[in-house]
């Protein structure tokens, strides 16, 4: 299976939002990411609902949608509203993430759970067969264009390992600092799907670079 890419659109030129969406579009990425920063959960704040709404008018790809902020269940019938495919909420912030995941279903979205550098894998062990996806973040969340951290591969193939072990559907979601030689060292380690920002926006040629991604 050809690994699916999720550009962040963290690091698109934000002067022209309609062009660089349109390149999403041509290109051959599978999903758009976009990052929501609260300024507490997280020490940045991003953007948010009226920006969603207007990529969701004119991007083709599905949207996958990841919360960085306290309270996600508060915005759960909100997201579904911008016609997201994926809402994707901090193991961190929720205190009853079971329930969470269900509103996300019931809204009809996909649910993804994501885990901060410091989270251990183990305490998905109950909550894995519920998720559509984790994202396994690798770097602390809140800035594009950081160094990725070396202990996620090792993370990730124990999670590939608990993943398969317990036959979930969850697909492994890695993001910050994916280029060139992070990636084909990522899917080796068993990623499904990889979330680039600054490697693919400020590239020369972001078509290119979605496509050479994705063939790995
Ligand atoms: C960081 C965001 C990422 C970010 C990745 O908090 O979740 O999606 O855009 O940026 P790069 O690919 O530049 O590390
Ligand atoms: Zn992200």
């Amino acid at each position: 299976m050809a690994t699916i890419i999720s550009p962040s659109l963290l690091a698109a030129d934000f002067t022209d939002l309609r062009h660089e969406v349109e390149m999403i579009n041509k290109s051959d990425a599978d999903w758009l990411h976009l990052d929501i920063m609260d300024g507490t959960f997280v020490p940045n704040i991003s953007f948010g609902f009226p920006v969603i709404d207007a990529v969701a008018k004119i991007c083709k790809k599905p949207l996958d949608v990841h919360f960085m902020i306290e309270h996600p269940e508060r915005y759960v019938q909100r997201t579904a509203k911008t016609g997201a495919m994926m809402m994707n909420v901090h193991y961190e912030a929720c205190v009853h993430l079971h329930r969470t995941v269900q509103e996300i279903h019931d809204a009809g979205m996909k649910a993804g759970v994501t885990l901060n550098p410091s989270t251990p894998v183990c305490l998905l062990e109950d909550i894995l067969n519920d998720v559509d996806m984790v994202l396994l973040m690798s770097v602390n969340p809140g800035f594009g264009g950081q160094k990725f951290i070396e202990g996620t591969i090792d993370k990730l193939r124990a999670l590939r390992e608990m993943v398969d072990r317990k036959n979930s559907r969850a697909l492994i979601q890695i993001d910050g600092g994916v280029q060139a030689e992070t990636a084909p060292r990522l899917v080796e380690a068993g990623a499904d799907v990889l979330v680039s920002g600054s490697y693919v926006f400020k590239a020369a040629d972001p078509i290119q670079t979605i496509h050479d991604l994705r063939s790995l």
